[in-house]
């Protein structure tokens, strides 16, 4: 496995774990580590042993956002050229295998982004998210003006980015930005048996339900309906199909090969 300076990763049975690790700054996100963890994600990806990814931080943040003592000396061409963001940012977006954001603590501006940026979010109850970017005079970068709103509603958005107040966990789960609030001390625990319970499914199953709802967001409902009912008929050509079926039948549990 390659070795990191700002991210640690790991492994448990088919679950590929990348731990945000630069403590003293809260995590904030800059070149560096979102390169590693674009390298991480890349290969935890490509690797048949691994059927879902976690992303986590800190019990006090999973991360404060993009690192502002690095941005504060870029001027507008320097951004422009770099293509700061969107560079090495939406690797995530890439990412096949389902991706869990285990969040506790401050996700703030790209840290909520990024958070966004995977599958599913299951918060602590000390979780924190916003998107500050308007103290700073800058707007969100990441996705957050156009993910968000598809997660909480166009007001909820609108608040959070004007006022940039944040949401609490409890808030969070209200509005359908989490999929489950769970006790900070048990954060790594669920996440870590929901991404297990992912792992003993089929993988290219796994991958099919992700590319079918995310099929959701870029697509009219019919146009969605027919990759749904496309992708459905192909499932049917997997031996995992076969196993799945029979197993029911059989009344006992599938052993999916991932074929
Ligand atoms: N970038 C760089 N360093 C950061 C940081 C960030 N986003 N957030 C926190 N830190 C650093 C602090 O500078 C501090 O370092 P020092 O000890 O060296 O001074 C350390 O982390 C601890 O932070 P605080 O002392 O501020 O901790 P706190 O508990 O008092 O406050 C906080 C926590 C409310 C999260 C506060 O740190 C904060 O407001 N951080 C900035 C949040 C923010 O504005 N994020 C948006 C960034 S812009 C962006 O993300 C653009 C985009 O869309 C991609």
């Amino acid at each position: 496995m390659m070795s990191y300076e700002t991210i640690l990763t790991s492994t448990d049975g088919r679950v590929g774990v990348i731990t945000l690790n630069r403590p003293k700054a809260l995590n904030a996100l800059n070149d560096q580590l979102m390169d590693e963890l674009g390298a991480a994600l890349l290969s935890f990806d490509a690797d048949n042993n691994i059927s879902c990814i976690v992303i986590t931080g800190s019990e006090k943040a999973f991360a404060a956002g993009a690192d502002i003592g690095m941005m504060s000396k870029y001027n507008f061409t320097d951004v422009y050229k770099s293509d700061y963001i969107t560079k090495n940012w939406e690797t995530i977006r890439k990412i096949r295998k389902p991706v869990i954001a285990a969040v506790a603590g401050y996700a703030l501006g790209g840290g909520c982004e990024l958070a966004m940026m995977c599958d599913f979010i299951i918060a602590a109850d000390n979780a924190k998210f916003g998107q500050p970017e308007i103290k700073l005079g800058i707007i969100p970068g990441a996705g957050g003006s156009q993910r968000l709103p598809r997660a909480v509603s166009k007001s909820k958005a609108m608040d959070m980015c004007l006022t940039a107040r944040m949401m609490d966990a409890n808030e969070a789960e209200r509005a359908g930005l989490v999929s489950r609030v769970v006790a900070a001390d048990k954060l790594l625990e669920e996440t870590m048996a929901a991404a297990k319970i992912i792992g003993e499914m089929s993988l290219p199953i796994v991958m099919m339900v992700k590319e079918s709802i995310n099929a959701s967001f870029e697509s009219s409902l019919s146009e969605g309906i027919h990759f749904e009912r496309r992708l459905f008929h192909s499932t049917f050509a997997t031996e995992d199909q076969k196993e799945g079926m029979a197993a029911f039948v059989e009344k006992r549990p599938a052993k999916f090969k991932h074929q």
